[in-house]
């Protein structure tokens, strides 16, 4: 440790004992703010100089001096080797004052690590938002794509993950996009209260300097300014909703990854994962594991570890700044790596499916996931729906004693149950007609899985694709 960065040693006679200094620092993890703390380093400067505190003389070379380092940062492979920094805010402040000299020991004037962390994390944020944004939206048109290069595949939708009815598989590509859309969209809502700029709160009383906070705070970008100091600082309600937004996403990947690692499965068959996202097993030389889904799967589960730990960090906390928050740090960038990852992961995989059509197909036709036809076809004729089921259901239970589909069963046998079956109920059993029945919006016949993508095209290029 070095006694040039330590920027609180007045008040100290004796030095930080050793292994506390290490346990107490989070420049290894922190460091990951540089770019926005000198963001919000470059605004806080201005605010001084309006208000009077800085020379512009002084404020020009603290600014040059911040956009030094954010070039060293960029071409000095060892710019961030430095076990002696405390946290990203010392080790900007020291490296400033090495650079310019004294005038940088005049920039913490009016603000406290408290209101600089607060607002460096949610600059940071921002940028995080807008790209697991993009991340999103490519999964998106990677479903879309995949949705329209098989177009005509139909698989069997279940519930209870017993078969239950045939459906486009595109329909099915739809649903991940839905639960994408809305992942996009409360990202779009967090944003707003991330947006909020606590930088002038100081350590928790507010400034006594007289900064617009209201210029900085359009300098910097953010749309508000928080409204309580005491506040400002302790709040991290930001992190949780960032982190909950990560952890449902999550929760739609591991979805999305359990289907396709189960339809790759031989008992199912449905697809095939390509060689590039598979493993194979060191014994079993016939394997091709899923890996890359059990990952997305797997990782869900420490992005709800990262939520919960934010939770009960913040549960109990006294106001203002209390130290524990330090810990809210791993916890965000964690579940942003992840859920970026896991979302880029999710489109090479996608965009690697191959789908067995003839397969879907067969398991679509067979068990009987043409039943609620049978019922829905005797309630055209006038019978009541409940007696329609019951008729159905015991048809079913006959052709299971006979080994065959509803379809396969001669028209004696089911008229033996019901007189008002005729001849044209074939028609109303057929894999085609199923799926065209289901007509109504946001059903999976043709025309709607058709004007569905349509919308969603919209959505995402803002016009329709030729
Ligand atoms: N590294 C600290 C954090 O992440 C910065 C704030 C330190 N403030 C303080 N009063 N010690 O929370």
């Amino acid at each position: 440790m070095s006694e040039k960065k330590n920027l609180w040693g007045g008040r100290f006679k004796a030095r930080a004992n050793e292994k506390f200094f290490k346990f107490n620092r989070s420049f290894d993890f922190d460091k990951r703010l540089f770019d926005a703390d000198i963001k919000g380093c470059l605004g806080h400067c201005r605010g001084l100089e309006k208000a009077k505190a800085l020379s512009s003389k002084e404020s020009m070379q603290i600014q040059d001096g911040l956009n030094m380092l954010l070039e060293k940062s960029r071409s000095d492979e060892d710019f961030f080797v430095d076990d002696s920094a405390e946290d990203i805010h010392s080790f900007i402040e020291s490296n400033l004052i090495e650079i310019i000299g004294d005038t940088g020991r005049k920039l913490h004037m009016g603000r406290s690590r408290n209101d600089q962390v607060a607002t460096a994390l949610r600059i940071w944020m921002r940028e995080a938002i807008d790209e697991t944004s993009d991340v999103i939206k490519n999964l998106q048109t990677d479903l879309i794509k995949l949705a329209e290069n098989n177009l005509d595949v139909i698989i069997p939708g279940y519930t209870h993950l017993q078969r239950a009815q045939p459906i486009l598989f595109p329909h099915w590509c739809l649903a991940y996009f839905e639960m994408l859309r809305r992942d996009a969209q409360r990202l779009m809502e967090i944003r707003v209260r991330v947006n909020v700029m606590p930088l002038g709160s100081a350590a928790l009383a507010g400034t006594s300097y007289p900064i617009d906070r209201a210029s900085v705070a359009e300098y910097l970008g953010f749309s508000e300014i928080s409204r309580n100091s005491l506040d400002a600082v302790s709040d991290r309600d930001f992190c949780v909703d960032f982190v909950y937004t990560a952890a449902l996403i999550m929760t739609h990947l591991s979805r999305l990854a359990e289907d396709i690692i189960l339809y790759s499965t031989k008992e199912f068959g449905f697809f095939n994962l390509s060689d590039a996202v598979a493993t194979g097993s060191s014994l079993m030389p016939q394997k091709k594991n899923p890996d890359s889904m059990e990952l997305v799967r797997g990782k869900s589960a420490r992005v709800f570890g990262d939520l919960v730990s934010l939770l009960a960090m913040l549960k109990s906390l006294p106001l203002a700044y209390n130290k524990d928050m330090q810990e809210d740090k791993e916890a965000v960038f964690d579940a942003f790596v992840s859920v970026y990852d896991c979302l880029e992961i999710s489109s090479i995989v996608l965009n690697n499916l191959s789908i067995n059509k003839d397969k879907t197909r067969e398991a679509a036709s067979k068990g009987y996931l043409n039943a609620t036809e049978l019922a829905d076809y005797l309630a055209r004729q006038g019978v009541s729906f409940r007696s329609a089921h019951e008729i159905a259901g015991k048809i079913v239970l006959r052709a299971i004693e006979l080994g065959l589909e509803l379809d396969e069963m001669n028209l004696h046998d089911m008229q033996n149950f019901s007189d008002q079956i005729r001849e044209d109920v074939f028609d109303a059993l057929s894999l085609n007609q199923t799926l065209k029945t289901k007509n109504a919006a946001g059903g999976t016949s043709e025309e709607r899985v058709i004007e569905a993508l349509e919308e969603a095209k919209v959505y995402l290029f803002g016009r329709k694709l030729t």
